[in-house]
């Protein structure tokens, strides 16, 4: 399972991506707003950081001026994934991008039908979105669950299942138990998933342990 950082901020990346976990990184227009940064340089920035998919999204609406946006996204650096909606003009969008040649993420997937048309429209990664369906009352796992179960029926169907919208750990195992290709969390989940209570506890007993022998490996 890949693991993407759900993030725009750079220090939080440059942190995370020293640790060796990280394949990748997410952006929405929400993210780069609270980054306080232009688009365009945080992007490049991030791409120099992480050598995988990075995901900047569209802001336009429409085919013509996604399309542009899309082109000018994937020109910052090679491994930029540009970020369409699943929308009628974000899969025309996507569809015209992987074309190209260029690596498209079609995010805000809620149902498995619009799953179908992203994996159609030639997409990398489609991102159905965990936490937001949870908060609704329907199982976001669930969905996740059914998208993989779907795509494996159909050997051509070469998109990836990247869970969005996580909110917890558990999530992570939850999506990795169902298959999904790719997880993005934000930063703070990621580094819950390090943490136990009996390996803190373990630990603190093999050093008192060790200490007690005087003894230094090096
Ligand atoms: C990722 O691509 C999505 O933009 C992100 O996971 C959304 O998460 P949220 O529902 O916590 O905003």
């Amino acid at each position: 399972m890949k693991f993407f950082i759900d993030t725009a901020e750079v220090s939080e990346i440059r942190d995370l991506a020293a640790t060796g976990m990280v394949d990748g990184v997410t952006t929405n227009p929400s993210l780069i707003a609270r980054s306080g940064r232009r688009i365009l340089d945080v992007i490049a920035e991030i791409c120099d950081i992480v050598p995988g998919p990075v995901s900047a999204e569209v802001a336009a609406t429409d085919f013509d001026a996604m399309l542009t946006e899309g082109r000018k996204l994937a020109g910052l650096r090679s491994n930029v994934a540009v970020k369409v909606p699943l929308t009628p003009a974000g899969l025309r969008t996507c569809k015209a991008l992987s074309d190209d040649g260029v690596k498209v993420n079609v995010t805000l997937c809620f149902s498995t039908n619009q799953a179908i048309l992203a994996a159609k429209a030639g997409a990398a990664f489609v991102s159905p979105f965990v936490g937001r369906l949870d908060d609704i009352g329907q199982d976001g796992i669930d969905l996740i669950a059914d998208i993989v179960n779907v795509y494996r029926e159909y050997p051509l169907f070469r998109t990836e299942v990247l869970a969005a919208s996580i909110r917890h750990p558990m999530h992570i195992t939850e999506a990795a138990r169902v298959g999904a290709h790719v997880a993005t969390m934000p930063p703070a989940v990621l580094r819950q998933m390090y943490q136990h209570p009996l390996t803190d506890k373990g630990l603190a007993a093999f050093l008192a342990d060790w200490a007690k022998t005087g003894q230094s490996i090096v």
